[in-house]
C-alpha cells in the first residue's frame, strides 16, 4: 500500500468516526521550546490544558514532524529518520480509553477491501502502563490475549513533551517482524523485531519541570480526559509493503536511486556507501519540507539545522563520486514523491531550488577554500616533520569552513598524515555544551511566562487602536520584576495588564506603539507592548507620577506622531514588497520585516545582488503606487477564501480561522496583516531606498526611510553634494565629471611616482653591494630593504644585485617592509649553487622569525611574513645558516 494511500485511510477511518480533519500544521510554530514540531498534538496543547476551547471536541491529522537529535546516526542504521509523518486522533474530553483503543484495532485490523491496513490481529502486540488495568481489561475485551499484553514503567509508557506540559500514561502496540529479525518475547525484548507503530496516549495530567522521561513532577490533573494519539505512518508503510525498512519504501527509494544515477554507484554493495545513500535520501527529504515552511540556512537554531541537513547533501553526493551539482535533482524528485500529499512542494519548487542550490553553491565554494587551507596545513605540519594534523586545525577546518571532519580524515590518509581526533573531538564536545547551555536557557524563557498563564486564561487584551488611539480600560494585573504586585509607584517599573487598549503591540514586522496611562494624578510612560500568546497585551511603564494600583480606572493613550510614523512605515512595507514582486518576480519572498517610525527594511529570499538597475525600478514602482494615492481596504475573512484572492501570507506564520486582509490598490498589494495602516497610499510620502545588503545565505534586505525622514534624508544629501561642489568650485550637475578628472590625474600621478620610486632602488643597488660580507667562500648580502618598497620591485633589485657579483658565488636576501608586512626575496646565483645553496631552503631559516611562509626554485624563493619586529633576527638567522653551510 503505497504511504499516500495510507495516510487518506487513517484520516478518512477517524472521519468516519466523527472527527475533523485537521491540516497539518507548519514545522515552524511559534514556541521558543520548540526547534520544529515533533508530534501530532503539538498543534493542540491550548485545548489539552484548557487554555483555549477547542472548535471540535474530536480532530484528526496527518503532521510533519521533524525530530534533529539523531542527526550523525541517520543512515548509519536503518530506524533514524529526520522527517515523518505521525497520523493521529485527539479527544478534547469527548471519548477516551475504550474509543480510542477500539478505533486503533479496527483501522489497523480491518481487511484492506473495507478501508482498513489488513494487519494480521496475531501478530499484534501492546503495551500498557504498569497500574493500568483498565486499559489492559479494555485489551482483553477486544482480544488480544494475555500473553501478548506487556505492562511498561514511566521510561516506556508515560507519555509527555519533555517540558512542562500535557501528559499521561500511553499504551503501545507493536507488530511482530518475525523470529528472523530478532528474539521472541515481545517489545519488552527486543524493539527491532516488534516495530511500535501506534501509540495511544491517555492524556489526564499536567507535568512540571523535571529531568528526562521518567522524573518529573505531576502537577495535577487536567481540565478533562484526553485522547493524543500517534501512529509512525512511515513504518507502517514498510511493514504494509514487505520492505525491509523505511529507505525501501515508496518515498524514499526513489532518492537513492536518483543519487545511484547521479554518481554512478551502486546502492546495496558497500556498507559505507549506502550509509550516505541514506543520508541523501533522509536528508534530502527533511531539508526540502523545511524549506517548504519557510527555513533559510543559516549559523544557528533551526536555520542551522537546514544548512548541515544541505551540507552533509553535498558532502555524501561527493564521497559517492558526484562531481557536478546534484541539489537541484533531489529537489526536484522530492517534490514529485511529496506534492499528492503536500502541494506546497510542487508549487514552491522554484523556491525550494533556489534556496537548497544557493546552499550547495556556496558549500562547494567552501570546500574548494577548504582544500585549500587543509593543503596549507598539511604543507606547514610536514615541513616541520610532523606526521599529525593538529586537532584545532581540524576544528576550525569544520567549524569556521564547515568543512567536515570525514573528509579531514580522508584527505590527511591520501596526504599520508593523521588526525589528532582526540583534540578534534574535545573541542567538538566544548562547542556542544555550550550548544546545550543555549537550549537550556531557551527553557528558562519558558518557564517564566508561566506567570502570564492565569491572566491569557482570563481572556484576550481587546485592541481597541484601529479606531481610536485613547480608551478607557481597567488595570486588570500589574507585574513587577516578574512578581504580581498590588500597586505601582513613582520611578517603579512595571508590566500593566489592561483590559482593553489603543496600544498596538509589536507584531508582523510593526514596532510597538508609545504612549502613557493616566488617570487623575498618575501618569505611566509607556515604552514598549509586547503579545503573550498572541493574545495578551503587556504594556511595560515607568510610573512618572502618582500611584498605579490593580483594578484602577485608566485612560491609555498612543502617541500619535509615533503611531502615524510606524502606520507610514507599515504601509511603506506593502508598497515595497509589491514593487519587489513586480520588479524581480513571485520568487522574491519575504523573509522577515521591520517597520518603525520614517523607516523599513524588508528581507526576502533572493540569491545575488540586486542590480542598480534593479533597485532603480523598485523605488520607482513603489513611488508610483504612492503617487497613485491608491485607497487602502482591510477587511476580515477565512484564510482559503484570502489565498483564494491571491493574498501574500508569512511563512511559519500560524493563521487562525479568520484572516485580516490588507488592500492596497486592488491587485497591486494583497497581503494578510495585522498591522496599522494609512487609509490612501500617498499618505506613506516618499519612499527613498538606502540600499541593499545582504543577511545571510540566500536572503537580501532593503532598507528605506518614509515620509518626513525620506525628505530629511534627502536634504542631508544635498547638503553633502552642495558641499562637494562649493569644495571643487564647479556647479553640483559638473561634480561627477570634475571628480572623474581628478580620479585620472591622481592614477597618472600615482603612476609617476611609482616609477620615481623603482628607478632610485634600482639606483641603490650598487649601495647595496658595498654591503656584501664574505662568508667562508661566499658573498652574501642579506639586509633589510628601504620600508615600502614592494615585492615586485624587491625581486628586480635582488636580481640586478646578484648579476653584480659575476663569477663570484653570492646569495642575496632582502627582506622589505611593507604596511606590516615583510615581503622577501632570496637569490643565489649559478657559482654559489654549485658550492649547494639553494634559495628555497634558506627560507627556512628565517621563515619563522618574521611568521611567513615561502618557497621557490633553487636560484629564486620569494613570500611574506607577517611580522616586522623579527627583521633583524631573521637577516641573523640567515647569516647563521650561511656560516654554517659556508663553513
Ligand atoms: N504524543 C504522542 C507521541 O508523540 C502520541 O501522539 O508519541
Amino acid at each position: 500500500m503505497q504511504t499516500h494511500e495510507i495516510r487518506r485511510r487513517f484520516l478518512d477511518h477517524f472521519v468516519r468516526a466523527g472527527h475533523t480533519e485537521v491540516p497539518s500544521a507548519s514545522l515552524i510554530l511559534a514556541d521558543p521550546n520548540l526547534l520544529f514540531v515533533n508530534a501530532g498534538m503539538v498543534q493542540f496543547v491550548p485545548y489539552f490544558l484548557g487554555q483555549q476551547t477547542p472548535p471540535y471536541a474530536r480532530a484528526t491529522s496527518v503532521q510533519k514532524c521533524v525530530r534533529t537529535l539523531d542527526i550523525e546516526n541517520v543512515g548509519i542504521t536503518t530506524r533514524h529518520n529526520t522527517f515523518f509523518q505521525m497520523a493521529g486522533n485527539f479527544s478534547f474530553g469527548d471519548y477516551f480509553k475504550r474509543e480510542a483503543i477500539s478505533l486503533a484495532w479496527t483501522l489497523l485490523t480491518a481487511p484492506v477491501a473495507d478501508g482498513g491496513y489488513g494487519f494480521d490481529p496475531e501478530r499484534l502486540w501492546v503495551t500498557v502502563y504498569l497500574d493500568d488495568d483498565e486499559a489492559e481489561r479494555m485489551w482483553l475485551e477486544i482480544g488480544v490475549p494475555s500473553e501478548r499484553i506487556q505492562r511498561r514503567g514511566m521510561a516506556d509508557n508515560y507519555w509527555s513533551m519533555g517540558i512542562p506540559g500535557p501528559c499521561g500514561p500511553c499504551s503501545e502496540i507493536y507488530f511482530d517482524r518475525g523470529p528472523e529479525f530478532g528474539v521472541e518475547g515481545g517489545p519488552e525484548a527486543d524493539e527491532d523485531r516488534y516495530i511500535e507503530i501506534w501509540n495511544l496516549v491517555f492524556m489526564q495530567n499536567e507535568r512540571g519541570q523535571g529531568r528526562g522521561k521518567d522524573d518529573f513532577e505531576i502537577l495535577g490533573p487536567l481540565p478533562k480526559q484526553n485522547i493524543d494519539t500517534g501512529m509512525g505512518v512511515e513504518r507502517v508503510a514498510f511493514l504494509l509493503q514487505g520492505v525491509e525498512n523505511v529507505y525501501e519504501t515508496d518515498l524514499l527509494r526513489p532518492i537513492i536511486d536518483k543519487a545511484e544515477e547521479l554518481t554512478g554507484r551502486s546502492y546495496g554493495v558497500e556498507h559505507a556507501d549506502d550509509v550516505r545513500f541514506r543520508v541523501i535520501a533522509d536528508h534530502a527529504r527533511t531539508a526540502a519540507m523545511l524549506i517548504a515552511d519557510g527555513v533559510n540556512p543559516g549559523n544557528d537554531g533551526r536555520g542551522y539545522v537546514l544548512r548541515r541537513l544541505l551540507r552533509r547533501i553535498v558532502r555524501s553526493a561527493r564521497l559517492l563520486g558526484a562531481e557536478k551539482p546534484v541539489m537541484a535533482e533531489f529537489m526536484r524528485i522530492v517534490s514529485d514523491l511529496m506534492a499528492p500529499s503536500y502541494p506546497e512542494l510542487a508549487t514552491d519548487l522554484r523556491r525550494i531550488e533556489t534556496v537548497a542550490v544557493g546552499e550547495e553553491t556556496a558549500f562547494l565554494k567552501t570546500l574548494n577554500t577548504g582544500s585549500t587551507l587543509f593543503d596549507n596545513t598539511a604543507a606547514a605540519v610536514k615541513a616541520e616533520g610532523g606526521r599529525t594534523i593538529p586537532g584545532t586545525d581540524a576544528f576550525t577546518l569544520h567549524d569556521t569552513y564547515g568543512f567536515p571532519i570525514d573528509l579531514t580524515l580522508e584527505m590527511a590518509a591520501e596526504a599520508g598524515l593523521a588526525v589528532d581526533e582526540d583534540g578534534f573531538r574535545t573541542l567538538m564536545a566544548e562547542q556542544r555544551k555550550r550548544a546545550k547551555e543555549d537550549a537550556q536557557a531557551r527553557k528558562h524563557a519558558h518557564a517564566d511566562l508561566t506567570i502570564y498563564k492565569e491572566l491569557v486564561d482570563r481572556g484576550a487584551t481587546e485592541f481597541t487602536g484601529f479606531d481610536e488611539l485613547t480608551s478607557e480600560a481597567t488595570v486588570l494585573a500589574l507585574i513587577i520584576d516578574g512578581v504580581r504586585a498590588p500597586v505601582a509607584s513613582q520611578g517603579q517599573d512595571v508590566e500593566v495588564i489592561l483590559d482593553r487598549s489603543p496600544l498596538y503591540a509589536e507584531s508582523g514586522g510593526q514596532i510597538a506603539d508609545r504612549g502613557t496611562i493616566t488617570a487623575s494624578g498618575v501618569k505611566l510612560r509607556v515604552d514598549d507592548v509586547q503579545k503573550i500568546a498572541k493574545t495578551l497585551w503587556v504594556h511595560k511603564a515607568t510610573v512618572e507620577q502618582g500611584q498605579i494600583t490593580e483594578g484602577d480606572a485608566v485612560l491609555a493613550q498612543a502617541d500619535q506622531a509615533w503611531r502615524n510614523g510606524a502606520t507610514q512605515g507599515h504601509s511603506g512595507t506593502h508598497m515595497v514588497h509589491a514593487a519587489l514582486r513586480q520588479v524581480l518576480g513571485p520568487n522574491a519572498v519575504q523573509a522577515g520585516s521591520l517597520n518603525k517610525p520614517g523607516y523599513l527594511r524588508f528581507d526576502f529570499n533572493w540569491q545575488g545582488q540586486l542590480s542598480d538597475r534593479q533597485k532603480a525600478d523598485i523605488e520607482a514602482v513603489s513611488n508610483d503606487a504612492v503617487g497613485a494615492n491608491f485607497p487602502v481596504n482591510t477587511f476580515v475573512t477565512d484564510l482559503p477564501d484570502a489565498k483564494r484572492m491571491g493574498a501574500l501570507a508569512l511563512f511559519g506564520e500560524n493563521y487562525g480561522d479568520e484572516v485580516r486582509v490588507v488592500e492596497i490598490g486592488g491587485p497591486f498589494s494583497m497581503e494578510l496583516c495585522g498591522g496599522t495602516h494609512v487609509r490612501h497610499s500617498s499618505q506613506i510620502g516618499p519612499i527613498t531606498l538606502l540600499g541593499e545588503s545582504s543577511v545571510g545565505s540566500g536572503i537580501r534586505r532593503v532598507e528605506a526611510f518614509v515620509g518626513l525622514d525620506s525628505y530629511r534624508y534627502l536634504a542631508k544629501e544635498r547638503a553633502l553634494l552642495a558641499g562637494v561642489a562649493s569644495s571643487l568650485k564647479v556647479p553640483s550637475d559638473e561634480v561627477p565629471a570634475r571628480v572623474e578628472q581628478l580620479v585620472e590625474r591622481l592614477k597618472v600621478a600615482e603612476k609617476e611616482l611609482e616609477r620615481t620610486k623603482t628607478a632610485a632602488v634600482l639606483a641603490s643597488a650598487a649601495s647595496f653591494v658595498d654591503k656584501a660580507e664574505r662568508i667562508g667562500s661566499v658573498l652574501l648580502v642579506a639586509v633589510a630593504a628601504p620600508e615600502g618598497v614592494p615585492a615586485g620591485d624587491l625581486r628586480t633589485l635582488a636580481t640586478d644585485i646578484r648579476g653584480r657579483f659575476g663569477a663570484e658565488p653570492a646569495v642575496v636576501v632582502l627582506l622589505g617592509d611593507v604596511d606590516g608586512k615583510v615581503p622577501f626575496v632570496v637569490t643565489v646565483n649559478k657559482p654559489a649553487q654549485e658550492l649547494g645553496f639553494k634559495a628555497g631552503d634558506l627560507v627556512s631559516s628565517f621563515g619563522s622569525s618574521i611568521a611567513g611562509r615561502g618557497g621557490g626554485k633553487p636560484e629564486m624563493a620569494q613570500g611574506a611574513g607577517s611580522d616586522p619586529t623579527g627583521i633583524a633576527a631573521g637577516l641573523a638567522a640567515v647569516r647563521a645558516r650561511v656560516a654554517e653551510s659556508a663553513g
